[in-house]
């Protein structure tokens, strides 16, 4: 039997609604982005997030279900993500599931907004199946998860401070770039010379597959304020082009030491950094020789969106992990931590 699920997503700065089926088919994917919004301010701001969203939500729903060309009537269950994320924003959109799964008498599905971003890939890699190792990297996550089986996931790794989507955005205000700096960087670190300068590469204690990106944003920022206070030029291309080459060098190794550590030969990314070219590039070249198949969303399915929690709803919904009127937003929500209220 077919299984529709009606998706909602509204942890950050993207209201966003889906219709997917039988979580690979994505029927409609509505993402109306805040970030024009929160530009002006360098970066979101929480309040005006959930302020946004709260305007958008009906009207993307509707589109949604509009554009896939179904009714409440076609829909078997909600999905909606309910943490990790802004409080208030998330908020907006649980509120609004829960609304639609009473009044519609249909399952209420919590959904995990990391395990939403690892499930991007069952949209994009119809024939992908567990078990894999997948990168997560987002503005604000950096995880190694070795996915195990659908739902079952093991964390292998992590940031120990900054998420590496923080950093890229950290170092593109630095260079004064503007919000969001992760493709800023992208863009500029394309045209620009990764040897120019030598920033440090953290590795951490040996074997360790945690990540720290603490430091070389401040490497940036000592270079930056270095080169003003001699008077010498700053090449914003150079400093991009080697701060991305020196981040994308420590991730991949470790990243394919975690497939070899736990022995399996599928590397999956996933966040809104999996869209950076420079780390697609140092994956595709470590791994040529290797008997590793590497893969990764397209642009839309990388950063939030809600056919992402579709998928991830779906593998919820034939468990029968439903929530009831009682969910709530979970600002910190680790993976692999669940809230249902009925399994059978
Ligand atoms: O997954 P996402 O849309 O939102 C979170 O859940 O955090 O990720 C947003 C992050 C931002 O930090 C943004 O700068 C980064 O993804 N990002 C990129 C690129 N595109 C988006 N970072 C590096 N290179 C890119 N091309
Ligand atoms: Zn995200």
């Amino acid at each position: 039997m077919d299984v529709t699920i009606l998706s909602i997503e509204t942890s950050c700065d993207e209201t966003s609604a889906a219709i997917v089926k039988n979580g690979r088919e994505v029927l409609s994917n509505m993402i109306y982005s805040q970030i024009d919004i929160h530009k002006k301010f360098g970066g979101v701001v929480p309040e005006v997030a959930s302020r946004n969203h709260v305007e958008k939500i009906s009207q993307v729903v509707d589109e949604a279900m509009e554009e896939a060309g179904v009714t409440f009537d076609d829909i078997d269950g909600i999905a909606v993500t309910y943490g990790p994320g802004l409080v208030g924003a998330l908020l907006v959109g649980v509120s609004y599931a829960k609304g639609l799964s009473f009044s519609l008498n249909k399952p209420l599905v919590p959904v995990n907004h990391i395990e939403g971003h690892i499930c991007a890939n069952f949209i994009a890699h119809k024939d992908l199946e567990p078990p894999f190792i997948s990168l997560v990297v987002s503005g604000g996550h950096t995880h190694i998860v070795h996915v195990k089986d659908y739902g079952e996931y093991e964390i292998l790794g992590k940031t120990r401070d900054d998420a590496a989507g923080e950093a890229f955005d950290k170092v593109a205000r630095s260079l004064g770039l503007g919000y969001p700096g992760g493709p800023l960087i992208d863009k500029l670190a394309k045209i620009g010379n990764e040897k120019a300068i030598d920033f440090p590469r953290v590795y951490l204690e040996k074997d360790s597959l945690d990540f720290s990106f603490s430091g070389i944003k401040s490497a940036v920022l000592n270079y930056l304020n270095q080169q003003k206070m001699r008077d010498l030029p700053i090449v914003n291309e150079d400093v991009a082009a080697s701060f991305q080459k020196a981040v994308v060098e420590v991730i991949t190794d470790k990243v394919i030491a975690a497939a070899d550590k736990v022995g399996v030969t599928t590397i999956v990314l996933a966040g809104g950094v999996a869209a950076n070219s420079g780390l697609r590039h140092e994956f595709e070249s470590k791994l040529e020789n290797r008997d590793i198949d590497f893969k990764y969303p397209p642009i839309v399915l990388c950063t939030d969106n809600a056919a992402m929690i579709g998928s991830a709803g779906y593998y919820e919904y034939i468990n029968k992990r439903f929530a009831d009127q009682t969910l709530n937003a979970i600002s910190n929500l680790k993976l692999g931590e669940k809230y249902y209220v009925n399994q059978n």
